[in-house]
């Protein structure tokens, strides 16, 4: 017999998170999240998909729907996560997604979801389409997170609201059953910035900006991206500081921080005596390279549609194994004859 002691397997904490694909994500989504990613997928067991199902409470075309969701799976894969290590799929192709949600709104009060700042927002900016989904979103993101058992969850200001819900839910379901979810806790990484829009800087960069000039697209071609910092809008101080009521510089040093890993004072030290111009042109080569390995990679992978197709099977096959348990754990406690 060995008395050799083999040290338990320590069990990496789990990591979450999805991505709409409801539009070309921007410098910001890449900067204020998509770059962790990466990071954390290295650190964790990671799992993430497309939020395909979430997009649809505002209305998409049908074409521009299909080919988004397939560039956001392509993006996943040019950030550098991979399929071997961390499961990347596409949230339709696990039905217990739906299954779950449906589940679990009928543990979430209307209530609790009237209050929903993201839902009060989205339902004034889409009047003509206030649909049911639109209000049970954040259930369903619950369902996403609590399927997984994730244990962390990467989330920007706008999303605290919804995992702050999906803590409730997950803790109110334990308590009327037995110990089913792990109770996800909110992962805030390291300062990831927070980009403005090149025009309004006092506005987040948004993809759905109607001037383009706004925001820059993780696709947009080197001399588009010189072309919208050069206008970016700032102010006639002329002398490149982080300060107050100079908002347009200070989300150019923030983009600009988070590419180089330089931090303020540097900036402002190397750039001193120096105008907005010089400056202006040192972000544009930030900027581009910074997106340029990800473009490249992004075009390699788009132009493969059989290596994708084969990506989003295996990550759907991987997602269901775990997401399956989980909902049956579910649906026996909540006392339905589960299928054999
Ligand atoms: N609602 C998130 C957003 O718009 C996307 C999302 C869907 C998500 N399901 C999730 C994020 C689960 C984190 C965890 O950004």
């Amino acid at each position: 017999m060995s008395t050799e002691t083999t040290a338990p397997a320590v069990q990496k904490k789990r990591i979450l998170s999805c991505i709409q694909p409801s539009g070309i994500p921007t410098l910001g989504n890449y900067l204020g999240a998509l770059k962790n990613w990466k990071k954390l997928a290295d650190t964790f067991d990671g799992t993430f998909a497309v939020a395909d199902l979430h997009a649809i409470t505002v209305r998409q075309d049908p074409a521009t729907f299909r080919k988004q969701i397939n560039q956001v799976l392509a993006l996943l894969l040019a950030i550098g996560l991979d399929p071997d290590e961390s499961t990347i799929f596409i949230q339709s192709h696990v039905p217990a997604h739906a299954q779950l949600a449906w589940i679990l709104n009928c543990y979430t009060q209307f209530g609790e979801m009237s209050r929903m700042t993201q839902f009060k927002d989205k339902s004034a900016a889409h009047a003509d389409n206030v649909n049911v989904g639109l209000f049970a979103y954040p259930v369903l993101m619950a369902a996403d997170i609590l399927l997984y058992q994730a244990d962390l969850v990467p989330v920007g200001a706008d999303q605290k609201q919804h995992l702050e819900i999906a803590r409730d839910i997950a803790n109110r379901f334990n308590t009327i059953y037995s110990p089913t979810f792990t109770i996800p806790e909110p992962y805030i990484g390291k300062q990831g910035a927070r980009v403005m829009s090149l025009q309004a800087p006092n506005k987040k960069m948004s993809k759905s900006d109607p001037n383009p000039k706004g925001y820059i697209s993780v696709f947009d071609e080197p001399n588009v991206i010189v072309k919208k910092i050069k206008s970016a809008v700032t102010d006639c101080d002329g002398k490149v500081f982080y300060g107050e009521g100079k908002d347009g510089i200070n989300n150019l040093m923030g983009i600009y921080s988070c590419c180089t890993g330089l931090d303020y004072d540097r900036i402002a030290h190397d750039f001193d005596g120096k105008g907005y111009g010089e400056f202006k042109a040192a972000v544009a080569d930030a900027v581009v390279e910074e997106l340029r390995p990800v473009r490249e990679r992004f075009a390699q992978y788009i132009a493969d549609k059989g290596y994708l197709e084969e990506v989003a099977a295996k990550g759907a096959a991987r997602a269901a194994r775990v997401a399956d348990r989980t909902l049956m754990k579910v649906m026996k406690k909540v006392g339905f004859v589960l299928p054999k």
